[in-house]
């Protein structure tokens, strides 16, 4: 299964749902065979590592984030991947946008993998305080749990 995640820049949400879905698939489901990327919509942040505030938050519960770095999503993503699963529902109707109506199929919304927290997007923590940093992690690896399970069961 391979799978990429979307965000607007490609350095706070997506590269931590990229690094918490690698860690815990490899701890809690080794037998799981995934490929997993992230990418944004945007292009502001092309190249650059992770912003400092995540890779910080993340590296406090175990997830390395400082070897990536950010791209923009391409079409060719369309066929590399299996799913494609975005952050927010702007980040969703964006990769819409460029999607054909059988490409669209592959395009979800990450927190539908978690409908027991009953938050429909991962906010977008850029312009604000720490606390939105822990909140992505505490999102992200909630719905990366709820991703494991529903592809362990299939
Ligand atoms: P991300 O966060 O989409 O989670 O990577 C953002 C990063 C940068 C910007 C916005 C959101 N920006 O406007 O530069």
């Amino acid at each position: 299964m391979r799978i990429l995640f979307v965000c607007l820049g490609n350095i706070c949400r997506s590269p931590a749902a990229e690094g918490v879905l690698r860690t815990l698939a490899a701890r809690e489901a080794p037998d799981l065979v995934l490929a997993v990327d992230s990418a944004g919509t945007g292009n502001y942040h092309i190249g650059e590592p992770p912003d400092p505030r995540m890779i910080r938050a993340a590296g406090q519960r175990g997830y390395d984030l400082s070897v990536l770095r950010a791209r923009q999503i391409e079409h060719a993503d369309f066929s590399r991947f299996d799913l494609m699963l975005a952050m927010d529902r702007q980040n969703q109707s964006d990769i819409l946008e460029r999607a054909s109506s059988v490409q669209s199929q592959q395009v979800r919304l990450f927190m539908e993998y978690a409908p027991e927290i009953g938050v429909p997007e991962v906010p977008d923590p850029y312009y604000g305080g720490p606390e939105g940093f822990e909140r992505v992690l505490d999102l992200v690896e909630a719905a990366s749990r709820g991703l494991i399970a529903r592809l362990q069961s299939s």
